[in-house]
């Protein structure tokens, strides 16, 4: 069936609405009844390691899902974009999974990287929207991300579904190598179920992000700060904001600040600060006011919480719903979606078909 706008602009943005209803479909498949769903084989109890190998966005969901597979399984994990991965021949332990997340599954540096891993390691798995496609054909384990076709070369519902489905798993290893008690599974699953009704709501300030947008569209650089996994969050929405608005933007960790981005901050470069109130909030915190001390102009996105605590002296604050502290990036993905959007729109530039740019990359 064709896929069409369904009374939307632009592709993105169906896509990004889209994304309480698609996260519902993936929450049904792989967390049915408050339990783990996921297929035989995925045994992570005895490997010594993990390795996740992507390009573009879809590597920055490897990105966040280290954090998840260090904290909750006590699982090393090494990420890696799949041009460099493929030409560094690194040694790889058998007892290891090499986990592959492409939307499309026809990425050519990571079906190459794929290629590289057969025989090498115990098993390898895809993360694919597509599971036709020869990534998922080519791994022992495919796991669908059920985010429905992606039309916009931006992608967004398919960042999130992958974001899901990698949880899922994480949770998985934490149970299988004993790191998560049977309470906090529960909790964690809890969560992640109470996400789409989250993001409903989280949906909900895209007029205030259109607003913010106005002024953003007139930067030159903009930089975006994260913490733990909003880290790799913070360069997400940079590659958003540069693939759509083509304004430079760079995503930093927010203790990497003072080792060099910080000689950028001025007036005129606006600085969008992801920072759940979590446990390292307070020293976000305190970075951010390393930026505002020198005149640079923080939007800072954040729970009832973190505003309460620390809004002063920003130029502008989105308020989200406080959610349980690995899986923020989640939730925290449809902002940085919306604000490059939104910046996209204002600047008139081509959203769905960005120049120089392909939603599939089947060549080197
Ligand atoms: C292209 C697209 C990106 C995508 C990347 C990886 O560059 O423009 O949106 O993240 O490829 O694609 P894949 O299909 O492997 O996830």
């Amino acid at each position: 069936a064709r896929v069409e706008k369904a009374g939307y602009k632009h592709f993105m943005a169906k896509e990004i609405a889209e994304q309480p209803v698609v996260l519902g479909d993936a929450l049904r498949h792989y967390l049915p009844n408050g339990q783990l769903n996921l297929p035989e084989g995925l045994d992570f109890a005895d490997l010594d390691r993990l390795t996740l190998v992507a390009c573009g966005t879809a590597f920055y969901a490897c990105s966040v899902a280290k954090y998840w597979f260090e904290q909750l399984a006590g699982l090393p994990c090494e990420i890696d974009v799949a041009s460099e991965f493929r030409y560094r021949e690194p040694p790889l332990p058998k007892r290891s999974f090499a986990i592959f997340v492409s939307q499309s599954g026809e990425t050519a540096d990571t079906l190459a990287a794929l290629r590289y891993c057969h025989e090498k390691v115990a098993k390898t798995v895809a993360v694919v929207n597509v599971p036709t496609s020869s990534i998922a054909r080519e791994c022992d384990i495919a796991l669908p991300i059920l985010a429905g076709v992606e039309v916009g070369v931006a992608s967004t519902k398919a960042f999130t579904c992958q974001l899901l489905v990698l949880a899922a798993m994480a949770l998985k290893a934490g149970v299988d190598r004993g790191h998560i008690a049977p309470a906090d599974l529960d909790e964690h699953l809890t969560t992640l179920r109470a996400l789409p009704g989250l993001m409903n709501t989280t949906l909900g300030c895209s007029e205030q992000i259109e607003k913010l947008a106005e002024r953003l569209a007139e930067a030159q650089d903009i930089l975006f700060l994260g913490r733990g996994p909003m880290f790799p969050l913070a360069l997400e929405g940079a590659l958003k904001l540069k693939e759509i608005s083509y304004i430079h933007a760079e995503g930093y960790a927010s203790g990497e600040l003072k080792h060099g981005p910080i000689a950028l901050i001025d007036r005129s470069v606006p600085v969008i600060v992801l920072a759940p109130h979590d446990r390292l909030f307070d020293k976000t915190v305190s970075n951010m006011q390393e930026v505002m001390a020198r005149h640079g102009e923080v939007l800072l996105i954040s729970d009832g919480k973190g505003l309460a605590a620390a809004s002063e002296g920003t130029w502008a604050t989105l308020k989200m719903p406080a959610v349980a502290e690995p899986w923020a990036p989640i939730l925290y993905a449809v902002p940085a979606q919306l604000l490059a959007y939104y910046t996209a729109v204002a600047k008139g530039t081509d959203v769905d078909q960005p120049r120089n740019l392909a939603k599939s990359v089947t060549v080197e």
